[in-house]
């Protein structure tokens, strides 16, 4: 069911049911953090791998000292910047937080969602929310309650509808090693904007095997259809006769059918290219093709993350 029933919501959260959430970057599967049984159900529903491990939220910055232990001094800038915001810290985790939310890691990832009905939500519970986004493991990530919805609206008792997300990417994942940050996941901030509070900071994203974020699979956010990515009028030829779909920037591909197209941002925009990316790649996986052909965006900003999903999207 979705609705904007906050008490409701509430009500679940309490009794260890899971919700679905809005936050600003995507819809999360919200279960208590504290709770290891809310937290296995989490891992149920989205079919998830117990060595995946889940972020927390919670309100307000002040919160996040409950949850660990030690707050480096990069940290603490970033925080002050960007929280609430889709910035997510890995941090040394305190006792309080079950095993099962890490998947036995020492660090815990924390977020505060700057969502209006997410820290409204936060705000009003005494305890902080797991959650991954709301889609079956490996799949898209929802930008709409109706995509949650889609996929796993009989496995979920309610879904809080806030409207579509306004970043549309997940989290970007900062860590520290020896104190210096590391970016484990781009997403909704840049690198370039990290990097201008806290220096210049290494990229560990793309490793299909890294050990300090088990999640950062290769293949993810990955549609039924292949995707191949590329300069699509020369992989175009090599498709005669198939059901061919495109995903570009800024100017539709010549040679496949309008309605067959996603593109990102005509104005050449990447916010808006990173908003539209999930919901335009349900679009197409709706209409059942052959493949898809996506074409880079250019590498710097958010165009990163962007490519980075299109990079899995495509393994
Ligand atoms: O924007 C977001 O971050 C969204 C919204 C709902 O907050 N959440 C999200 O969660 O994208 P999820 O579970 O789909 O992706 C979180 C990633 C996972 O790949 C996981 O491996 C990594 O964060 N992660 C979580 N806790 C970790 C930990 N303790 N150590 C290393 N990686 C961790
Ligand atoms: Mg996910």
């Amino acid at each position: 069911m979705i609705g904007k029933d906050l008490s409701y919501a509430i009500q679940l959260l309490r009794a260890e049911a899971v919700v679905a959430i809005p936050t600003e970057t995507v819809y999360g599967l919200a279960g208590n953090a504290l709770s290891p049984k809310a937290v296995s159900t989490i891992f149920e529903v989205k079919n998830r791998p117990s060595f995946d491990p889940l972020i927390i939220h919670t309100s307000h910055r002040e919160r996040i000292a409950a949850f660990t232990t030690e707050m480096p001094e990069a940290a603490r800038k970033l925080a002050q910047r960007f929280m609430p915001g889709p910035l997510t810290l890995l941090l040394p985790k305190a006792e309080i937080i079950p095993d099962i939310v890490t998947a036995g890691s020492p660090r815990v990832a924390v977020r505060i969602p700057a969502h209006p009905m997410a820290q409204e939500l936060l705000t009003m519970l005494d305890f902080p929310l797991a959650a991954p986004s709301a889609n079956p493991f490996g799949y898209i990530s929802p930008t709409t309650a109706r995509h949650v919805e889609d996929q796993l609206g009989d496995k979920v008792p309610y879904i809080l509808d806030g409207g579509p997300c306004r970043v549309g990417l997940e989290s970007t994942i900062v860590g520290f090693e020896e104190g210096q940050a590391v970016v484990y996941r781009k997403g909704g901030i840049a690198v370039e904007e990290i990097e201008a509070v806290v220096g210049p900071v290494r990229v560990r994203s793309h490793s299909s095997s890294n050990p300090a974020a088990p999640g950062m699979l290769k293949s993810h956010y990955a549609p039924s259809a292949p995707v191949v990515l590329g300069d699509i009028e020369m992989l175009l030829p090599q498709y005669e006769g198939k059901r061919v779909g495109a995903i570009t920037f800024q100017r539709p591909a010549p040679g496949i059918p309008a309605e067959r197209q996603l593109t990102l941002s005509p104005t050449g925009n990447l916010a808006e290219a990173a908003r539209n990316l999930f919901a335009g790649m349900r679009r197409l996986d709706a209409l059942n093709l052959d493949v898809i052909l996506a074409e880079f965006l250019p590498e710097e900003g958010l165009g990163r993350a962007i490519n980075d999903r299109l990079r899995r999207a495509a393994a």
